[in-house]
């Protein structure tokens, strides 16, 4: 958790206001009256393949309300693919996806859209409309999604860049930012219609290690201000590991390890423990499988070439 700043910049402030707002029936998409559970997302016997090839087995998840969660796994795991699961964009081979007590292979076109509009995607380069202002970037869904005034759009774009330390750059475009500045920017956008889940696609990747601090706290603090529930894919482990609840650790498409940052840094599996402490030597092997070098380099053939005891002539 962040610490260290003042009262007035943190975001907790700005949400009382906010909650007064949110007590007017404004959203459409907080109207579709969810059913109460205490996990939120819950993930059951999932199995999912694309065409003949499986890339889920058996997965089963549990995010509790509240809650930040990390999924974590080498590249090719299958992380976003169980993203993509999430969000409804896919349906599972087998087995169920739960949100907010509905099973999204029970809901059709429209129910998918209802429940979509209830989360926040955070992808890995947070694009943003590039011939848009910072404040139209993150204005953009509020017209297009709520039949606000500009005057009230204004006052909501205003807290949510509050929340990211970056109202002052409200008139900015998006080639003026850095990096950082501009993943932030797309935070405050995924934030815009104050999602019940927040999910992130490698929000870190790209960043120099201070920004990826200031966004991993931010995650966190955005997390317990605005009451959502977060799903953070990443490679970033230490960060990770400071800012979440609970993980779950994914290799080749099963789900190999879960527990609180303290159990994953004990567990010992030597698959967990390679990826956690970030060793080069373990199972997870660093070359891809491939025919013995000599074989690639053709050593055999230049060998019978090459006169016996010596160098061939040039
Ligand atoms: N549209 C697709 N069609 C076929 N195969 C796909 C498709 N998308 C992903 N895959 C395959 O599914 C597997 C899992 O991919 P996924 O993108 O979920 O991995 P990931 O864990 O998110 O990896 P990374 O960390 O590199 O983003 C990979 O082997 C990938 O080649
Ligand atoms: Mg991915």
């Amino acid at each position: 958790m962040p610490s260290g700043a003042s009262g007035k910049d943190r975001p907790g402030v700005w949400l009382h206001c906010q909650s007064r707002l949110e007590s007017l029936p404004l959203f459409p998409a907080a109207t579709a009256a969810p059913v109460a559970t205490e996990s939120l997302i819950e993930i059951k016997d999932v199995n999912f393949a694309y065409a003949e090839r499986p890339i889920l087995t058996g997965i089963n998840m549990t995010i509790p309300r509240g809650k930040v969660v990390a999924l974590m796994g080498i590249s090719g795991s299958g992380k976003t693919t169980l993203l993509r699961l999430m969000g409804g964009v896919m349906k599972p081979t087998t087995g169920e996806v739960w949100i907010n007590g509905e099973c999204t292979s029970k809901l059709d076109t429209q129910g998918i859209y209802r429940m979509r509009r209830r989360m926040g995607m955070l992808f890995q380069f947070g694009a943003l409309f590039t011939d848009l202002s910072v404040y139209d970037n993150v204005a953009f869904q509020m017209r297009e999604h709520t039949g606000l005034p500009e005057s009230m759009i204004r006052d909501l774009v205003m807290m949510k860049l509050h929340a990211v330390g970056l109202r002052g750059a409200h008139k900015l475009m998006p080639a003026e930012l850095s990096g950082g500045m501009a993943r932030r920017v797309a935070l405050a956008r995924a934030i815009a219609l104050d999602p019940m889940i927040m999910m992130y696609d490698e929000p870190f990747t790209g960043l120099d290690p201070i920004s990826l601090g200031v966004i991993a706290n931010l995650v966190r603090e955005l997390n317990d201000t605005l009451g959502t529930t977060s799903l953070v894919v990443t490679h970033d482990v230490q960060e990770a590991l400071d800012v979440v609840d609970y993980v779950y650790y994914l290799s080749d498409g099963k789900m190999m390890a879960h527990g609180t940052p303290e159990e994953m840094r004990a567990n010992k599996d030597p698959l967990v423990y390679q990826f956690v402490h970030g060793e080069a030597e373990g199972p997870v092997a660093y070359q891809y499988p491939s025919k013995d070098f000599s074989v690639d380099l053709n050593l055999g053939a230049r060998r019978a070439a090459s006169p016996p005891g010596g160098h061939r002539a040039a």
